[in-house]
């Protein structure tokens, strides 16, 4: 483990946000003993229709509520604010497409008019208040446009991460009960197109509530367009009756934002639902001091809008704080490895956020890709989605940084809204490896399984012992899962499903999943779906999917399969089911490894020991107690598979 600590440079505390230690420090005890009045200033730094009459109730717990009584719209704060001052006309969004040339630079102004636009074709097709529309989109402009349209009637949108399959999004179709489906002809990558209409057309199959769906052009890519259901965004946009102007629904503090899927234990995805206030004044204020975002600042955020981490930091923190989001549509290898620094360089791109698995495979390419850009202009670099080991932590700071930028490693999730364990830049010592401290407003422990507080250095379940504005209020239609996940391990606790540590500096040092949840790359794939996936192929009786440490990917797929009786394995069959997890679930859930066994290790009680698979998968010499196995002697026969196979 590196030792060394890196202080915040001098010239940069100065002009932060949070200038010392001593600074955060006041902030966070200020937080933890008034939260009410700490939380209050900055929303009064954001517009409300009215004010809240409570800052935080917690009265049915663990359900929370923050600023009831309150009235806002998040657009009005995004867009509307920004547009009546001198920045109407400064870059809210710039868009690098995948070609190159491809780029469309969005002022506040124009990014205001197409969203007040696209809200009115939202109405026009009956999009009313509380109704949810999917967005199934590549990283296009119009996706952004689609959402923040959403929010500036109320509607609630749902985006299904574009890599995701026709089955993944039929799912959350079903799921959410969607009126409208907003898709593309096609997205863009490495050069080709992906037939995104096609899924979209295939997942509508057995989906029964969704009327309308708008068609984004991207690829140019010929569509199937079925009469009476689907038009086209800009045959839309240009229609006669559709006017620049769409007042901004008065929303109560509470009222839903967006539901988004994740994936958790079971089979299927939970639907966390973010709602307005409490969300808005979280990321706002996490976006503003995290990445010290200034006013001449112009801030990259790599991530896909798909998953939370576009949500709140492309979209809407930067927005809220007025600032100039870069959008990228295309993958950090493609034309070659130093795309994204060729893009920091054309941008001359100050702040950097992206996930390690980015970092990893960067750095693996060899440095004469970095060193063909001048990256000088960056001051700040950002990194999540799972741990970032030291050695990666060391590379990005001095081959990208150039020994001069803070990394902030941001600890989160999809249920958190906002960022929650983290460095503020100007503050925080770092520790490469650490996501060390909590934002202000958070209160983390480290539990052991009796529920006692961890020792220093002392592995445990990481929980956040308070709510904070950002918190998912509750799973779609099922508070009971919400419930049972989150808050019943540990009664009203809020339980991450990460392991930790925390030393003698009160320092955090995230381990990684102790659920059956997966990080791939940075995607959260849980096991258990695509254990479904296997299953529902015709020729597979049972499978059992574990992670294995991978140097670049944090975690990869193996899977275990038994097949039906007179089913033949074959090096055929398996690619046809590695084909067959990408149509169920999508191309990052295939698994690097998978083996054919002709039995699982089972309890006697029938309970599939993912455990010792694990132990397995690792290389371990050691697979741990298989006493309560009903046929220990499996566990020999697959050791000898998967070694035969290494
Ligand atoms: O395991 C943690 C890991 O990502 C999980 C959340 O995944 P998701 O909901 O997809 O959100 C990802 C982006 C916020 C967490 O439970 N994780 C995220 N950030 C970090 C991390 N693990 C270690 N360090 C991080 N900085």
């Amino acid at each position: 483990m590196a030792k060394k600590i890196f202080l915040p440079p001098k010239e940069f505390a100065k002009k932060a946000h949070i200038k010392s230690y001593s600074e955060y420090k006041k902030l966070y005890n200020e937080s933890v003993k008034s939260p009410e009045k700490f939380w209050a200033r900055y929303a009064s730094e954001l517009h409300w229709f009215k004010k809240w009459n409570r800052v935080f109730s917690y009265t049915k717990k663990p359900f929370c509520k923050w600023f009831e009584g309150g009235k806002t719209n998040i657009t009005y704060n995004c867009l509307d604010r920004h547009v009546l001052t001198a920045r109407k006309n400064k870059a809210a969004i710039i868009w690098q497409g995948e070609p190159e040339e491809d780029v469309m630079i969005y002022t506040y102004e124009r990014l205001h008019r197409d969203v007040c636009r696209f809200a009115n074709v939202l109405k026009k097709h009956g999009v009313k208040k509380g109704d949810r529309v999917c967005i199934y989109m590549p990283m296009v402009p119009g996706l952004a446009i689609a959402m923040l349209a959403c929010a500036r009637i109320g509607a609630i949108h749902s985006i299904v991460f574009g890599g995701f399959s026709a089955k993944a999004l039929q799912k959350r179709l079903i799921d959410s009960e969607a009126k409208v489906l907003i898709t593309a002809d096609a997205s863009i990558r490495k050069g080709g197109f992906v037939p995104l209409k096609d899924a979209a057309d295939e997942a509508l199959k057995g989906c029964k509530t969704v009327k309308s769906v708008i068609v984004y052009q991207r690829g140019k890519n010929p569509v199937k367009m079925k009469r009476g259901r689907d038009s086209w965004w800009h045959e839309e946009m240009a229609a006669p009756d559709i006017t620049d102007i769409c007042k901004p629904a008065i929303m109560d503090a509470e009222s839903p934002l967006f539901i988004l899927y994740t994936s958790g234990t079971t089979g299927t995805p939970k639907g966390e639902l973010h709602t307005t206030g409490g969300y808005m004044t979280y990321v706002y204020l996490t976006t503003k001091w995290v990445f010290d975002l200034k006013e001449e600042d112009t801030y990259w955020c790599t991530a896909d809008i798909g998953w939370i981490t576009g949500h709140s930091y492309i979209v809407y923190g930067p927005l809220l704080n007025g600032a100039t989001s870069i959008m990228f549509e295309g993958v950090p290898t493609y034309p070659g490895p130093d795309r994204f620094w060729q893009i920091v360089d054309k941008y001359n791109i100050n702040i950097f956020y992206t996930a390690p698995t980015v970092v990893r495979s960067l750095e693996r390419e060899g440095p004469k890709w970095v060193k063909m850009h001048d990256l000088s202009s960056l001051r700040l670099l950002g990194s999540v989605g799972e741990p970032i080991n030291p050695k990666a932590w060391l590379w990005y700071h001095k081959m990208i940084g150039e020994d001069k930028c803070p990394i902030v490693d941001t600890w989160w999730q999809t249920e958190a809204g906002g960022i929650v364990i983290t460095p503020l830049p100007g503050a925080t010592p770092l520790k490469p490896g650490s996501a060390t401290l909590p934002f202000p407003g958070i209160v983390p422990d480290v539990f052991l399984e009796n529920g006692k507080k961890a020792k220093p250095n002392q592995e445990g379940y990481l929980v956040i012992k308070k709510p904070w504005p950002g918190i998912a209020r509750t799973v779609w239609k099922n508070p009971k899962r919400y419930i049972d996940t989150y808050f019943s391990k540990y009664k009203n606790i809020y339980l991450t499903g990460d392991g930790a540590r925390c030393d003698k500096d009160g320092y955090y040092w995230i381990t990684g999943r102790l659920d059956d949840v997966m990080k791939v790359s940075g995607h959260r794939i849980g096991t258990a779906e695509v254990e479904s996936g296997f299953v529902s192929h015709k020729l597979v009786s049972e499978a059992a999917v574990v992670p294995f440490p991978h140097p670049i990917k944090e975690q990869a797929i193996c899977a275990f399969i038994t097949l039906k009786r007179g089913a033949k394995e074959s090096e055929e069959l398996k690619q046809e089911l590695r084909s067959h997890i990408a149509k169920e679930i999508g191309p990052i859930a295939k698994p690097d490894r998978l083996y054919f066994t002709d039995a699982l290790p089972k309890t006697r009680s029938g309970k599939i020991m993912r455990r010792i698979l694990k132990a397995i998968a690792e290389g371990k010499s050691d697979v741990g107690d298989t006493s309560t196995l009903a046929d220990p002697e499996v566990v020999g026969r697959i050791i000898k598979i998967v070694k035969a196979k290494a």
